[in-house]
């Protein structure tokens, strides 16, 4: 599906005063930033608009503050640093949002400025969208921009609102995440691959409701995978389970034959009779796991079966992770099929959260096609929801 709202290239930008919406919500250490890949995501957009001679006023969310006032450990500052330290540009920063001193600190952002203002999230109304936070944002400035596709998910203030007061439209990276996650359900090159783990049914049943329409073969791994056990009516022992889910697991299985999507679950498994660091990990077939042991990793036989399907897709699509793969001994299943997918000369969309975690551990972020950098962004959209961040853009 192609993009189908207006982008920064649709609109003049020149002389104008910018607020986009990024997602800047990135991980904090000592007041350093671990991992800068949400900012690095967002340059390409800034850039532009500099280039175009735009001043550019940028807002953010920053964790989940309690929305009464400044919390120190959750200030923007470090990103507005890092984002000067990746780009070289001179980034000013205001420790304010919504006062007087950050009206004016906007009102006098100049054609190539960049400034930052602090979490908006500082306040309990830029949750609930209070139309005020969104007049507010949009007295800031000409035109809105969001580029903020990790939180293009939420309805809220700095997100959707703005876009009732001036014209508004998408950044590079919003256009480019929506492109790729959409575009594996309107045309994949074939066979189209996905693969999908993590703990719970629960979490995914619209992601897999949804792949199952479109994938010519659907892997799962994972804790979810023992409910899907459960539903064929092998035994699980102790591993991870979801009770409440087996028989819409069970319904899930039976689409995709009518479907005629293959669904691949683990042949054996790697298991173990507790969860944790010194857990030591047996080979049993998914027929027969012990009462007293739990489903840990997806086994040898497992993972040449899910390498060999991936190798011979065109396109893969992955979320979630095969196994316990934060523990040694249990990463095995997962680093293969991320090896396997890094290998292959496929179209390669990683869905966020956990894989990409994963991914980066196993240092292979850049043999993958595109990584996405929102985790319930992502989701919503592979589940085929319309975002309301998007929504409320102009139409192309
Ligand atoms: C994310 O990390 O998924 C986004 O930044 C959204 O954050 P939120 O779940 O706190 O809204």
């Amino acid at each position: 599906m192609a993009f189908t709202k207006k982008t920064v290239r649709d609109i003049d930008v020149d002389g104008k005063r910018i607020i986009m919406r990024v997602d800047f919500n990135v991980p904090l250490k000592d007041g350093v930033v671990t991992d800068d890949t949400r900012i690095r995501a967002a340059i390409p957009t800034i850039q532009y608009l500099k280039e175009h001679n735009a001043g550019i006023i940028l807002m953010s969310h920053l964790g989940r503050p309690k929305g009464d006032g400044f919390e120190a450990a959750l200030s923007l500052r470090p990103a507005a640093e890092k984002l000067a330290e990746l780009t070289g540009y001179d980034v000013k920063f205001i420790e304010s949002t919504y006062d007087d001193a950050a009206a004016e600190a906007c009102a006098a952002v100049k054609p190539g400025d960049i400034l930052v203002l602090e979490n908006v999230r500082f306040l309990k109304a830029e949750k609930k969208n209070d139309p005020e936070v969104a007049k507010k944002f949009a007295s800031y400035a000409d035109i809105f921009v969001l580029d903020a596709f990790g939180t293009a998910h939420r309805a809220q203030g700095s997100v959707v609102g703005a876009a009732e007061f001036i014209p508004a439209v998408a950044g590079f990276l919003l256009e480019k995440e929506v492109d790729t996650l959409t575009g594996i359900f309107a045309e994949p090159e074939r066979p189209f691959v996905a693969v999908v783990g993590g703990s719970k049914v629960s979490s995914k049943i619209g992601v897999l409701d949804h792949l199952i329409d479109s994938a010519d073969t659907l892997i799962i791994g994972g804790g979810m995978a023992y409910t899907f056990f459960l539903a064929k009516g092998y035994s699980v022992g102790t591993s991870l389970q979801e009770p409440d889910w087996i028989e819409r697991a069970g319904e899930m299985l039976k689409k995709a034959e009518e479907k005629g999507c293959k669904i691949l679950l683990p042949v054996d498994n790697i298991v173990a009779d507790h969860f944790g660091e010194d857990a030591v990990g047996e080979v049993v077939a998914s027929d027969a796991i012990p009462d007293d042991r739990m489903g840990m990793d997806i086994g040898p036989e497992t993972e040449k079966l899910y390498c060999d399907a991936v190798k011979a897709a065109k396109t893969v699509f992955w979320n979630g992770p095969m196994g316990v793969f934060e523990m040694e001994q249990f990463s095995h299943g997962t680093k293969a099929v991320a090896e396997a997918i890094a290998d292959s000369d496929c179209t390669s969309i990683i869905g966020g959260g956990d894989s990409v975690a994963a991914i980066n551990k196993f240092g292979l972020a850049d043999k993958m096609s595109w990584i996405s950098t929102g985790g319930g962004a992502s989701m919503e959209l592979v589940e085929g929801k319309a975002l309301p961040g998007v929504e409320a853009l102009l139409d192309a």
